[in-house]
């Protein structure tokens, strides 16, 4: 039986998040996007890949679904978020679109979504409330904490660990067994070669401190 999903929030992330789910559901997936809500009241009643805005988030309640999953970019309201939704025991789903390549032993926790023309290899374990974004490769034995982003393009060589509600910028990359800390930011583009420490934010190639932070 099709199960209903609710998207929290209407951007680009959340209709990116609601291509993957209808693309799914041509590939035979269960999971049925509904609409969206989105606290923005301009937008209520408007359509996002003819999906509707249903209302703002405190809606939710009134909106019969079975499911739902945050379409929110930020790691740290997507952190708030998660906690809330979960506090209140709303189901929320794991999503991948059908061009992902993800080995069959690769755990991928509640909430997280894997975008197009990904790959995960072997051995990788992706935590809750991730974007995995397009076209990003993590290669095999790979540890991504709760809440983390790992954005359009970028690489991940094996065994690299990134913790939670870190940023890896687009087309970065992340030699093998790197560990990237807690709430990092690595720049677009950059070239990380040994481990980041919790909080920090690098760029360029080699990576290395933004000059504020050094
Ligand atoms: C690294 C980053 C977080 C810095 O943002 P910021 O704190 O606003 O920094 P600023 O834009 O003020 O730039 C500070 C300095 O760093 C440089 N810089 C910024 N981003 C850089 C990058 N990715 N690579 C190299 N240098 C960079 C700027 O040129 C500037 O240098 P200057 O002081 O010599 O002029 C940001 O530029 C970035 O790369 N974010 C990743 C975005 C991304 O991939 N998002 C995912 C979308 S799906």
């Amino acid at each position: 039986m099709a199960r209903r999903v609710v998207i929290i929030g209407a951007g680009g992330h959340a209709q990116v998040i609601a291509d993957i789910m209808l693309r799914s559901a041509d590939a035979g997936s269960d999971i049925v996007p509904i609409g969206y809500l989105d606290d923005n009241v301009d937008i209520i009643g408007q359509h996002r890949l003819d999906l509707p805005v249903l209302g703002s988030t405190d809606y939710l309640q009134f909106v019969p679904h079975d499911a739902v999953i945050i379409g929110i970019g930020d790691n740290r309201i997507r952190y708030r978020m998660f906690n809330s939704l979960q506090r209140s025991g709303e189901s929320i789903v794991t999503v991948c679109h059908p061009s992902a390549v993800i080995a069959p032993d690769v755990s991928i926790g509640s909430g997280t979504v894997v975008a197009a023309r990904t790959v995960i290899n072997p051995g990788s374990i992706i935590g809750a409330n991730v974007i995995i974004n397009t076209g990003s490769i993590i290669d095999h034995h790979c540890y991504i904490g709760n809440h983390t982003h790992i954005a359009p393009g970028s690489v991940l060589g094996g065994g690299v660990t990134v913790g939670e509600q870190s940023l890896v910028g687009m087309g970065a990359i992340l030699l093998p067994q790197c560990t990237v800390g807690n709430g990092c930011t690595i720049g677009a583009g950059a070239c990380v070669h040994r481990a980041v420490s919790d909080g920090l934010t690098v760029i360029g190639v080699p990576a290395r401190p933004l000059p504020r932070q050094a």
